[in-house]
């Protein structure tokens, strides 16, 4: 029975990340209503039907043919994205994707024609933008808090472990279309621009200390905000222990917030009041884990009101674009503009 405050939905793709996104459905998106999950490996398409009372399917193609579902959540790699989204599209159907949309700019171009010729909604899956240490950030420069911006410095570094090492995808850049920048990196790359708005360049190196991976498991880059700021991104993968540090340092000129690694990390704030840092959230981890919900909280939205997604399409490219920058300019040894 079709109930209009439900929107049934199909989860394509049955590994990793869909089980966090079922998870953040389960506790945050009631409007949600798992009808269908598909995978090319039965044993996953099973597992996940049990989970979620959502019927098996082999394929994207048979799901569309044979299920019950007006929108479809993509959690394919990445080089799968480009056609699951436009057959996805083709039929009609809303379309929330996993980060990054595609593995190049003409991917890209092609997936927002085919959301534009159906009219349906299209959310580009970033849940760093819902994080509630990164918008609490937002909230407190907009207040003035740390004072006047002056530079930013986030690391996204870790030891990778076996649940990498379970996806040999991961490791193939024809798969990935790049390594950490256009991965994971793109975590660490949306809470600047939610911070500092839009990057306008990059100079960047990078390298390859994780031997089985393909794309870059290094990566030391300085983003030039249009406002001017300069920030610095670093990014690791290394098979190796890393220790203790900050995720996100932003500096301004009457305090710092600091966000802690490790995942019962925290947020302080360090000023002269505070000089051995003021606890602003504690356990961020908790709330990372909550934002999969959140972020599919405001795709269920979209579609079911009509409310505007916190970011579009286009504005989602930012990450992607900024990784591509990034490879262009490891080849160059210059700046290479983002959004040119
Ligand atoms: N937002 C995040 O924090 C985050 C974290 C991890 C992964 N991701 C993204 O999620 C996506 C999936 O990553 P993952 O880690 O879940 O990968 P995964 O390998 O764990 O899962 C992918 C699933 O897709 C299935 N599959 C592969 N080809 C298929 C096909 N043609 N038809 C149907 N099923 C097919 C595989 O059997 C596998 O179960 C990627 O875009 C990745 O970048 C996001």
């Amino acid at each position: 029975m079709t109930d209009p405050r439900r929107l049934k939905i199909a989860l394509v793709g049955c590994g990793g990340i869909a089980k966090a996104h079922w998870r953040g459905i389960q506790a945050h998106v009631p409007e949600l209503w798992v009808t269908a999950v598909v995978d090319a490996d039965a044993t996953r398409a099973a597992d996940m039907a049990a989970e979620t009372g959502g019927q098996p399917f082999a394929s994207l193609e048979q799901a569309l043919a044979e299920g019950d579902f007006d929108a479809v959540d993509i959690m394919l790699p990445h080089n799968l994205h480009e056609d699951a989204a436009i057959l996805a599209f083709r039929a009609g159907k809303h379309v929330v994707l996993e980060k990054p949309m595609a593995t190049t700019l003409d991917g890209c171009e092609q997936i927002m024609a085919a959301a534009m010729r159906a009219g349906t909604v299209f959310m580009v899956a970033e849940q760093a933008a819902y994080w509630p240490d990164a918008q609490k950030i937002r909230q407190l420069l907009k207040e003035g808090v740390i004072g006047e911006v002056i530079t930013a410095r986030a690391y996204f570094g870790g030891a990778v472990g076996s649940g990498w090492g379970s996806k040999p995808w991961r490791y193939d850049k024809n798969i990935t279309g790049g390594g950490i920048c256009i991965d994971g990196g793109a975590h660490w790359i949306r809470p600047l621009r939610m911070w500092l708005g839009e990057i306008d360049e990059v100079v960047a190196v990078i390298g390859h200390p994780l031997a089985e991976m393909e794309g870059e498991s290094l990566a030391h880059a300085l983003f030039r905000f249009q406002s001017g700021i300069v920030a610095t991104f670093d990014a690791l993968h290394a098979g190796s222990f890393i220790g203790p540090g900050a995720e996100f340092r932003v500096t301004g000129t009457q305090g710092e917030l600091v966000v802690e690694k490790g995942s019962d990390g925290r947020l302080l704030l360090y000023n002269k009041e505070n000089p051995d840092g003021q606890l602003l959230l504690a356990n961020k981890k908790e709330g990372r884990d909550a934002a999969f919900g959140y972020e599919l909280s405001d795709f269920a939205h979209a579609v079911l009101d009509g409310t505007a997604l916190q970011a579009g399409p286009e504005d989602s490219l930012g990450e992607l674009r900024t990784a591509l920058a990034i490879y262009r300019s490891a080849e160059t040894g210059c700046w290479e503009k983002v959004w040119a």
